[in-house]
């Protein structure tokens, strides 16, 4: 186990083949299934440390690396950087360097700073996970997307798959686009004029200034939630104003493929990005993501540890 997947760190998608991307899905596929057992553990991670390192607010992400971890076995070093000595002016290697003197086996890393991942995976020898860097990339998030997709749709070939809101600021949609993309979906990107990117920054996406352009047909339907403390000014005239033009609801969702199903990665802003109505929507797969999201983490640490281990 682990030869078969051929990195180091996981710091974005551009780098993994689509062989490497059903080798992760797979992975946490047949993973999965411990999560549904009376007793969900297994030792396979076990003397492991999995140092988790959030510079950056988090639930899901945060929580379920942390879970994965337990599932396998492996210790968690759980870093938040409120509370911390960040607060008292250490600087982020240095920071990392004292975490690693206390002898993990893995850095996942959220932090505000697009890089900083890439930037503690260059100073360091550990493997790092890249758990969401600025506004640059979600790579875990991309790929438990892929999953939920995969599980719910059979393929990912020949899907169309809208994602709709702040594309510009949205490190989900970045990852997001690539990913699809890679494995052979059509994305299409819809959302306020000043949230979209150009056609030339949009990484192969179609750039839709109508959300029904977008919609229409899609088999996946992706909402985000607006960056704005990524925005430093305000980028659109209001809430009210986005709900009523790019909110999702059934009607708008009435344009979609029969059986299209609904995601967002949360956290949600209901009345704003979603129309409450849309909590029972048949298609709504947001709690399934977030089980996914274990299951991703859980296959990810498999890989990187035991991978680094063959090659030790
Ligand atoms: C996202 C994030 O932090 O990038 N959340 C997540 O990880 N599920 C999306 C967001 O904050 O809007």
């Amino acid at each position: 186990m682990g030869i078969e997947f051929p990195h180091r760190h996981l710091l974005e998608i551009g780098p993994l083949s689509e062989e490497d991307i059903l080798v992760v899905l797979r992975t946490a596929l047949n993973l999965k299934e411990i999560l549904r057992r009376p007793i969900p553990k297994v030792p396979t991670l076990r003397g492991k440390v999995v140092a988790n390192l959030f510079f950056e607010p988090s639930t899901r992400t945060r929580l379920s690396f942390e879970r994965a971890a337990k599932v396998l076995s492996a210790e968690v070093l759980n870093f938040s950087a409120r509370g911390s000595s960040l607060e008292k002016g250490e600087n982020l290697l240095d920071t990392v360097k004292n975490l690693q003197a206390m002898g993990p086996d893995l850095f996942v890393i959220r932090h505000p700073a697009s890089g900083a991942p890439h930037f503690v995976a260059q100073h360091l020898e550990l493997p790092v996970i890249n758990a969401g860097d600025g506004f640059h990339e979600h790579p875990t998030q991309a790929l438990l997307d892929l999953l939920t997709v995969w599980e719910k749709k059979g393929d990912l070939r020949g899907l169309k798959v809208a994602i709709i809101g702040d594309i510009r600021h949205s490190r989900v949609a970045h990852s997001d686009i690539l990913a699809f993309r890679k494995m052979g979906a059509e994305v299409y990107v819809s959302g306020p004029g000043t949230l979209l990117p150009s056609e030339k920054e949009a990484l192969g996406a179609r750039v839709c200034v109508r959300l029904e352009e977008a919609v229409e047909g899609a088999d996946v339907v992706i909402a985000l939630r607006v960056q704005k403390e990524r925005h430093g000014r305000m980028l659109f005239p209001g809430f009210h104003e986005y709900a009523r033009f790019f909110g999702l609801n059934r009607r708008v969702l009435s344009r979609a493929a029969e059986g299209a199903i609904l995601m967002h990665p949360g956290p949600i802003n209901w009345g704003v990005e979603l129309s409450p109505e849309l909590e029972d929507f048949p298609g709504q797969v947001i709690l399934d993501q977030v089980e996914n999201g274990v299951a991703v983490r859980m296959a990810l640490l498999l890989l990187l540890l035991k991978s680094r281990e063959s090659s030790l």
